[in-house]
């Protein structure tokens, strides 16, 4: 109700709710005929031939229950928000009870995830219990980009498979979570290689794992690759962890294994990024999570 721009909205709201509820009084008491002098009048309505509707007074329970309705509904306007800016006796609000509500949670659960904290992250991810929490706290951060099987897509890292690229032991894991990674894959190496030259270090890339390529162009973009790409790619193309720098040699490709995808990586450069968690999760629940990417694979 405090979201109102102009204090006079608040106002009408609490009038016009206070208005009816005062109508509804007057309508029950008007209409409270409590005894009726000899015979009750039909109303003149007959239906289906022979029903038909008499004048008779309000069943005593059902005008108790009427009254205490409105008396329920004026107690709770006085506890509660409900008349327009007004806050009510127990002054309460949406967010103060789900402040209170977290608070409670974390209470509860800091010291679950404090037991598992202590747990080393191989032997914590054999923990089933622990798992299924672990999962729940996936489902809620990281689907988003790494998909809810955790098999990721175009630009985004499969966590299910041995193939990692910035390293998949269980300290790697939970460095990639707690402080996130940038990657920095230049456009052109970083250096400026002609369109020719760009095209056969892509052969040659093609050649690192396995696939038919043209043979001249891919002895020509070897001499590219041994001047640039094996700083970061090292010679022989299986990738730097230290740098997220991708292992070149293997059939899986983060951006897409068709040459064109291939080729615009090295023409115009990549720069993948995964969002520090560590503040906003805190440790403990990084840890956990650590113990479930890990998991995926082991
Ligand atoms: C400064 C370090 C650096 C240099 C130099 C470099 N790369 Fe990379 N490369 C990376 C990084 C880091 C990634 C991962 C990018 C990402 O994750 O966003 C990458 C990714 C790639 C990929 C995509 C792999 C995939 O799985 O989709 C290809 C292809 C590639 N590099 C080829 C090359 C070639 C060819 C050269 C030389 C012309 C080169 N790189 C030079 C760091 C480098
Ligand atoms: C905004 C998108 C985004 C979100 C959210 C995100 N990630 Fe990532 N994550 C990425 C990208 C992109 C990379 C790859 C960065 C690169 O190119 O090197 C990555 C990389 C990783 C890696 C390293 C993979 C490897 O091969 O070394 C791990 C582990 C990881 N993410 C786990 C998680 C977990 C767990 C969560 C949930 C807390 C999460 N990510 C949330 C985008 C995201």
């Amino acid at each position: 109700m405090s979201d109102f721009t102009h204090p006079i909205v608040g106002w009408l709201i609490a009038i016009v709710t206070i208005l009816s509820i005062l109508g509804c009084f007057w309508l029950i008491f008007a209409n409270n005929i409590k005894k009726v002098e000899g015979e009750i009048e039909s109303t003149g309505h007959v239906w289906d031939e022979d029903l038909e509707e008499f004048d008779n007074p309000l069943p005593r329970w059902w005008y108790y229950m009427f009254i205490f309705t409105l008396v329920f509904g004026l107690i709770y306007l006085a506890l509660y928000p409900g008349l327009g800016a007004y806050k009510g006796l127990f002054g309460w609000t949406q967010i103060g009870q789900y402040e209170a509500e977290s608070a409670e949670y974390d209470a509860k659960y800091s010291d679950l995830y404090a037991g598992y904290a202590a747990t080393a992250i191989p032997e914590l991810a054999k923990n089933t219990k622990a798992m299924k929490s672990g999962e729940r706290i996936y489902a809620s951060y990281c689907t988003v980009c790494h998909g809810s099987d955790a098999r990721g897509s175009i630009g985004f890292p499969n966590l299910t498979d041995d193939d990692w690229l910035w390293g998949g032991t269980p300290e790697q894991i939970k460095a990639s979570i707690m402080n996130g990674r940038t990657a920095n894959m230049p456009a052109r190496g970083g250096l400026p290689l002609t369109d020719d030259e760009v095209e056969n270090v892509t052969d040659y890339v093609m050649s690192l794992a396995g696939r038919d390529v043209d043979q001249t162009a891919s002895d020509l973009g070897k001499q590219v690759f041994g001047k640039i790409c094996l700083a970061c790619h090292l010679p022989t193309g299986t990738g730097n962890q230290a740098l997220g720098a991708a292992n070149l040699t293997d059939s899986s490709w983060l951006y897409g294994s068709s040459r064109s995808a291939i080729l615009e990586t090295i023409k115009n450069g990549r720069t993948g990024v995964m969002p520090a968690h560590g503040e906003f999760l805190g440790e403990d629940k990084v840890h956990l999570l650590s113990a479930y990417v890990y998991s995926l694979s082991h």
